[in-house]
């Protein structure tokens, strides 16, 4: 046979064994590895839970690195000055650290109301009054203290040295700086880091951040007390007086993290556990999963009308549920109410399968209709990890607010969080993600904000996954739609992550959904049954790792944003 001949041959015998690229093509082809795998939203943090796996570390070794290292690169989210939540599963043990930040001693239930009662605009959102109690700093470190294997040194290192020697500034960061630009310039330390000559630092710019680096190496050779006590625990204090906060050194020094039992439910096959209070995620991710079994939605079209709508009616209840939570605290009901068998079977068997429900008709509780938005834009930031023995990390850790209250403490090295606006601070009045909560949410010191974080791992026979996101509101809608797609539709773990969602969070009474979720035909027909689709572009960020029965390790990062990085580690040889 002539060369021509035997390419032709070649050729098309490739193309007979090729399956066509199926219609839902992932963004990215998969990336496995047997070394364990990262999923985080920057390169640079992949690749230091990445260093860290290759020397040996193990999941948590590589969460607390790579979240460490987007304290460096992200400031925006990763972050020392805020909180977050961490939901593992090591071997056959799961567990649940809340490192949410909590109400200062001095809150009270009006810090946010002028002495008419009503809100004061912007007070729980710009300015450190809108600052809780850091949790990370304390937080990060005890996720290492009890599931570390290398050393505590060790895992700081990496971000020790992207602050120390620079990193370039991406395309991302220099975005959220120039659309807050107006903010970050009301305070004066803040612009001196962030807006040189008056502007933030071009993309590719390398950015050395000095006194982070010396807050990284003191936290490394000391943990928490570098932060929340001495020099910088007062700095924190001074600074966010000066700007008419009200968060202390004292403050700082109580702070305390909380290993809790994770919400745990069964849906679809799955074992799943979830964060729990104080986030609602946990129980909006199973309220609603186990809604969905119920109602039969697997057998259900794929992308056609019935299955939006079905999804669309089982949030509708969750995210009602959601009004009665808070603090575990002062929470007027729990997972334990809410995911009770006989509750969840009341709350799908009320779903009208032709036609949507109007959310003030969602029994039990009755609202005055109020002009709810669900949008605004925060910084959250989610990473998930796997180690070469199929040990999980899922961890979400927020500022809340984009650079969160926009006051950078020059002596730490970090940005204050605004998350006190997760809480009710005018109950009946939508927060920055258009959530209507309840008296159980209500500003009162010493009490965590309730959340929507999700970070959630999910095992079955062997396999397993790790994820959760950012996005507001939007995080439990979007990490239940990357499990559904994963568990029932034959998705890969990246074509998961991608797919286009739909968000309906009770009130406002609308069915949002991303460009591309609903076709025109779909669309009609989901309108016909009595639902106001909102199309918008602005969803969750999922990250996402996998574990399989293989021993295989896979990442998936969302392409949303335009960041993600996903890494794993394979052997040299
Ligand atoms: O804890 C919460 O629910 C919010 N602080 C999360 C905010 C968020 O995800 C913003 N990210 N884009």
């Amino acid at each position: 046979m002539s060369t021509a001949r035997r390419l032709a041959a070649l050729l098309l015998l490739a193309a007979v064994l090729t399956p066509a690229a199926p219609l839902d093509a992932a963004s990215r082809p998969p990336v496995t590895g047997t070394g364990g795998a990262v999923a985080s939203d920057e390169k640079l943090a992949t690749d230091a839970g990445l260093e860290i796996l290759r020397a040996g570390g193990n999941a948590a070794d590589a969460a607390v690195a790579t979240a460490l290292a987007l304290v460096v690169v992200e400031p925006e989210a990763g972050n020392l000055g805020g909180g977050g939540l961490a939901v593992v599963k090591f071997g056959d043990e799961v567990a649940y650290l809340d490192f949410r930040e909590t109400a200062p001693a001095a809150a009270r239930r009006d810090t946010y109301l002028d002495k008419g009662g009503e809100p004061v605009p912007g007070a729980s959102l710009v300015g450190p009054l809108a600052a809780g109690v850091p949790g990370s700093p304390a937080g990060l470190h005890a996720l290492h203290q009890r599931y570390g294997k290398l050393s505590w040194r060790a895992v700081v290192e990496p971000a020790r040295r992207l602050a120390a020697d620079g990193f370039r500034v991406s395309r991302r960061l220099h975005a959220g700086l120039e659309e807050e630009i107006d903010v970050l310039r009301r305070f004066e330390e803040t612009a001196k880091r962030w807006l040189p000559g008056g502007k933030p630092p071009a993309p590719g710019t390398l950015l050395k951040i000095p006194e982070l680096a010396a807050t990284l190496e003191d936290y490394a050779r000391r943990g928490p007390r570098a932060i929340t006590a001495g020099k910088r625990a007062k700095a924190i204090e001074e600074t966010a007086k000066r700007h008419g906060g009200i968060l202390t050194a004292a403050d700082l020094g109580a702070y305390e993290p909380v290993w809790r039992t994770p919400v745990r439910f069964e849906a679809f096959g799955w074992q799943v556990a979830s964060a729990d209070l104080p986030s609602s995620g946990g129980i909006l991710v199973g309220s609603a999963a186990v809604q969905l079994e119920r109602l039969a939605w697997r057998d259900t079209p794929r992308f056609g009308a019935q299955r939006a709508h079905l999804i669309a009616e089982a949030w509708r209840r969750a995210f009602a549920d959601r009004y009665l939570l808070g603090d575990p605290t002062t929470s007027a009901a729990g997972a334990r109410e809410l995911l009770a068998a006989s509750w969840l079977e009341k709350r799908a068997a009320s779903v009208d399968p032709a036609k949507a429900s109007r959310s003030n008709d969602v029994e039990p509780w009755q609202f005055t209709p109020i002009a709810a938005a669900a949008g605004g834009s925060g910084d959250t930031t989610h990473l998930s990890t796997v180690d070469a023995e199929g040990n999980l990390v899922a961890l979400t850790t927020t500022l809340n607010g984009l650079f969160g209250c926009a006051l950078y403490v020059p002596e730490a090295g970090f940005f204050l969080n605004n998350e006190m606006d997760d809480f009710a601070t005018a109950p009946g009045r939508p927060n920055l993600y258009g959530l209507i909560q309840g008296e159980a949410n209500e500003v009162r010191a010493g009490k965590r904000m309730l959340s929507s974080m999700s970070p959630t791992v999910a095992w079955r026979d062997g396999e397993a996954v790790a994820l959760g996101g950012r996005g507001g509101s939007k995080i439990p809608t979007a990490t239940l739609q990357v499990l559904l797609a994963f568990w029932l539709d034959g998705d890969g773990l990246q074509a998961a992550v991608d797919r286009p969602r739909l968000h309906h969070q009770w009130l406002p009474d609308k069915l949002f959904a991303e460009p591309d979720a609903l076709s025109p035909e779909t669309r009609a027909e989901v309108e016909a049954r009595g639902h106001a689709v909102e199309m918008a572009a602005s969803y969750a960020q999922v990250h996402a790792v996998r574990w399989k029965s293989s021993g295989e390790a896979e990442a998936a990062a969302d392409p949303r944003g335009g960041g993600g990085a996903a890494g794993v580690v394979r052997p040299l040889f």
